[in-house]
């Protein structure tokens, strides 16, 4: 079913600003570069995004708490995690048209690509982190940073986790939120951002269970992916080399999407040991520990955490159901996306407007099922299809004048463009069933 022509970012941009996926942050002042918002059907796309991450892990495993930290944390939170000494990219300017680059992504044998001389700055390390000042007067204010990742939020909290949980290790402690990177280039959309949301797990174990729960989340996040629909053939799984690893992780595989600009990071899984829950012991002076039953002695738990981008999986969604090919005689963009991720689940058409009333009737009653659904009644059908197919929506359901005496509707499938009569009181079981299906491609 799926065309052969492939999706760009060109053409994923385009359709996002188009259809009101995503806007460039402070648009109608030139726009903040690395930094977007999210119009009516990327909220909803991010939320199903959210909500399925969520869902897939109560599926693995029960004991799973959920957290929602704050995005600010003192000096002393990113002096203790490594991240004021070690969260760096190097960095490099050219003197001529002081065009600024990554220095491990720019090759300096190479000219510079802006201005095609090459007289390249000394490369300089630059601190990702954004920094800030709170409190009202500068004399007492103090520095706080903007979070670079959500996980510490969870470690500085474990003390309190533990404490107000009945929790035993093995359990793991989830949260979505925000993260700030003052990335020197941010690039390809939603890829790299400067304002962009996490999803991380970091699950607490034995030291010698560790291997086979980095094994096991590993696996465990790859069929997360495909089950929102992802194509398996797009994914992978990839071990780093020694000198690939961050300051804190002893292992690290990362699942890896082919991108058009190649096999690139969607999610990282790592083997965090017992670097930050030590790191925050010592810093703090508060033990951050459990209790073991057996040997009768407190310990440090190991950490997996496995972590990935909501708006990194929203861009790799979005390549990987965009299609182009022929409806109708028509040539048509369609997002193949899977049902659970779908913005608006079902479109309601009445053939013309003055069969509102009782088509609207329809879509209030699904709409009070808690359905994402949406009403139509601009255009011929042929446009009204077209423009559900670019969203993604899978169903569309149109009220004629036949109707009125068969109290039928014409269902319309967004893939085999397939046509069917479905009697007006089966709508509700007819979506539940065709909603469900399972995602894999
Ligand atoms: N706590 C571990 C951590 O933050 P990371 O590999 O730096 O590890 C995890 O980030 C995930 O967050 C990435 O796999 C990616 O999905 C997302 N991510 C990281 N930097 C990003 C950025 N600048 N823009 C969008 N997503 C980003």
């Amino acid at each position: 079913m799926k065309s052969s022509s492939p999706a760009t970012l060109e053409k994923i941009i385009s359709l996002c600003k188009r259809k009101g996926f995503v806007y460039q942050a402070a648009d109608i002042y030139g726009g903040l570069n690395g930094v977007y918002d999210f119009g009516h059907l990327g909220t909803l796309l991010k939320q199903n995004i959210r909500n399925a991450w969520i869902n897939g892990l109560y599926d693995a495993n029960d004991n799973i708490l959920l957290l929602e930290g704050s995005l600010l944390g003192p000096a002393a939170v990113w002096k203790a995690s490594g991240h004021l000494e070690h969260f760096h990219d190097p960095m490099v300017d050219c003197r001529n048209c002081k065009h600024r680059y990554r220095a491990d992504e720019q090759d300096l044998e190479k000219p510079c690509a802006a201005c095609g001389k090459k007289e390249w700055t000394d490369v300089r390390m630059f601190n990702m982190m954004f920094k800030t000042e709170v409190g009202a007067s500068t004399q007492h204010a103090t520095s706080a940073y903007l979070r670079p990742e959500t996980a510490q939020a969870i470690f500085i909290n474990f003390k309190n986790v533990i404490a107000t949980n009945r929790v035993k290790i093995p359990f793991g402690i989830a949260q979505i939120g925000k993260a700030f990177r003052n990335e020197i280039n941010p690039k390809q959309f939603l890829f790299r951002m400067r304002e962009f949301e996490q999803m991380e797990l970091e699950w607490f174990c034995k030291e010698k269970n560790a291997q086979d729960f980095f094994e096991f989340w590993s696996e465990q996040q790859l069929s997360f992916c495909t089950s929102i629909g992802l194509n398996p053939k797009k994914l992978r799984l990839r071990a780093y080399e020694k000198g690939e690893l961050a300051h804190y992780s002893q292992a690290t595989s990362d699942i890896e999407y082919e991108f058009p600009f190649g096999w690139k990071e969607l999610e990282g899984i790592a083997h965090r040991g017992t670097f930050d829950l030590s790191q925050h012991t010592a810093a703090s002076g508060k033990e951050l520990t459990v209790y073991d039953e057996e040997t009768k002695q407190s310990y440090i738990p190991t950490v997996i955490e496995s972590s990935i981008g909501v708006d990194r999986l929203f861009l790799t969604l979005m390549f990987d159901a965009y299609d182009e090919d022929t409806a109708e005689g028509e040539q048509r963009i369609v997002l193949r996306l899977a049902p659970s991720m779908a913005p608006i689940k079902a479109a309601f058409f009445p053939l013309t407007k003055k069969l509102s009333e009782p088509t609207l009737t329809l879509y209030h009653a699904m709409k009070k099922k808690g359905i994402s659904v949406l009403f139509d009644d601009t255009g011929s059908i042929g446009k009204r299809y077209r423009r559900q197919d670019e969203i993604g929506t899978p169903l569309c359901f149109t009220y004629d004048f036949d109707s009125e005496q068969d109290q039928c509707v014409t269902v319309r499938d967004r893939d085999t463009m397939k046509q069917e009569r479905i009697a007006i009181d089966r709508v509700g079981d007819y979506l539940a069933e065709k909603l469900s299906k399972k995602d894999v491609k």
